[in-house]
């Protein structure tokens, strides 16, 4: 069966649901309140780089995606309402809602016409959240849950840099759900997909997508923590050391391994507050968590820890060049960077001749962040200018920089490249 389907925020997750329930076969709206964003998408252009995304908008942008500027309409005639706004890290670490109940103001008056829909949240939010903030603040706006329309909440796993994939062909499909018909409505729009399907209940939902990211956050802090242990032992070859751990047959080579690997610290938009927003969770119903702490504590040391590396091999009228902006390799995304983190280390510590490269990051970067530092733009370019080079992100390209710096001292913050020698 196909739906009418309206999604609220078109970033990562919002345009990829868009665009994967348009490829089903669904009627879908799409709304965002960035205007440069909707201008951008409008022109059949992604706001960021996600291979396969953008075919998919082409393809689909005003036939079964449409991009409206009225969403009170869109939700009149919509079975569906999927929010995918984003929830950032409140002031201490919890989930800050008010995308979420910006968007439910746009649409709550029109919903109690008698037409059943049902109202999805796609966007991460805490264990309990649904239950206790979301629904409430339905009610509170005189509106009748359960019986008007249906609440479910339905946590996305994808990763960036493979959105359509990871949508399109999703490992399981979870739906917190609190009414059977609701429930009912997800089965029968999700059959259109080849993925598992679990109905859980509206907290099982939530905590199975923070058991995920919490999973990874402290898969990385643990490999970073051990990262710190050998250079204090030293003699350890720190990449090699890993990549025989990798070797286990219990991994059963699964890229999940690429998690227990020592770097920088986990950055970009979700695992960093979404950690710190168990961590605020946990604790407003009245238990410490004892290592999602700590593996907050061995992230946030990391950027000093590698600036301290870094200053070790380089003096204050050096030129300092950081190889990869982004928080990952295949990604413009810039949230929460590893090398933000440790440029303003730097700068702050009187290391004021930078000059930075990314493949494909470099404008998003001096676009979100104001640091006065030069960009190249090659890593032939960035290797000639500087004295000291540092790798932050492990993009492919970066893997023999080695032939490209001479004698000149090489800080990998990533256990990167070949033939290495740890500093
Ligand atoms: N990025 C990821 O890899 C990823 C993966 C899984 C889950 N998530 C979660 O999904 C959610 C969205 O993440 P994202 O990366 O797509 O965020 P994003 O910042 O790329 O996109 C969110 C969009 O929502 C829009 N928005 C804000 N308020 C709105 C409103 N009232 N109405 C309509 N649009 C509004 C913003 O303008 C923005 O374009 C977050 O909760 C995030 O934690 C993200």
């Amino acid at each position: 069966m196909n739906y009418t389907i309206s999604v609220f925020g078109l970033g990562f997750v919002g345009l990829t649901t868009a665009l994967a329930f348009a490829e089903k076969g669904n009627k879908v709206f799409g709304y965002d309140v960035n205007e440069q964003r909707v201008k951008t998408l409008k022109a059949g252009k992604l706001p960021f780089v996600e291979p396969g995304l953008d075919e998919a908008l082409l393809k689909h942008q005003d036939k079964n995606f449409v991009i409206t500027s009225a969403p009170e309409k869109a939700v009149i005639e919509s079975d569906f309402i999927f929010l995918c706004v984003g929830t950032p890290g409140g002031e201490h670490g919890e989930a800050d809602l008010k995308f979420l109940y910006s968007a439910i103001d746009l649409f709550s008056s029109v919903i109690d016409d008698g037409k059943f829909r049902t109202i999805v949240l796609k966007s991460t939010v805490p264990p309990s959240t649904t239950a206790e903030r979301i629904i409430p603040y339905l009610e509170a706006k005189g509106l009748k849950p359960g019986s008007q329309f249906g609440v479910a909440n339905n946590p996305e796993f994808l990763r960036e840099g493979k959105c359509w994939d990871d949508m399109i062909n999703a490992d399981r499909i979870v739906c917190g759900t609190s009414d059977l018909r609701g429930e009912e409505m997800l089965r029968s729009l999700y059959s259109d997909f080849s993925s598992p399907f679990f109905a859980v209940s509206l907290n099982t939902g939530e905590f199975i997508k923070y058991l995920s990211n919490t999973l990874l956050a402290t898969m990385i802090s643990y490999s970073n923590e051990m990262s710190k242990i050998a250079d204090a032992i030293g003699g350890i070859q720190i990449k090699e050391a890993f990549e025989v751990l990798h070797m286990d047959r219990r991994w059963g080579n699964a890229t999940m391994s690429s998690y227990v690997y020592p770097g920088c610290g986990y950055g970009g938009y979700c695992l960093p507050k979404d950690t710190a927003a168990m961590v605020a969770t946990s604790l407003s119903k009245g238990y410490e968590p004892q290592i999602l702490e700590k593996v907050i504590a061995v992230n946030d040391s990391m950027p000093q820890y590698m600036a301290g590396k870094i200053t070790k091999h380089a003096k204050k009228t050096d030129k300092i060049g950081i190889l990869g902006l982004s928080f990952k390799p295949d990604s413009d995304d810039v949230r929460d960077s590893s090398s933000a983190k440790i440029i303003r280390i730097l700068m702050r510590e009187g290391y004021n001749n930078i000059v930075a490269y990314d493949p494909m990051a470099n404008k998003p970067f001096s676009d979100e962040y104001e640091f006065n530092i030069e960009y190249a733009s090659s890593k032939e370019e960035l290797c000639i200018f500087s004295d000291v080079v540092v790798l932050v992100t492990a993009w492919k390209e970066f893997e023999d920089i080695r032939n490209y710096i001479n004698e000149k001292p090489l800080i990998d913050c990533r256990y990167f490249t070949l033939n290495l020698e740890q500093e």
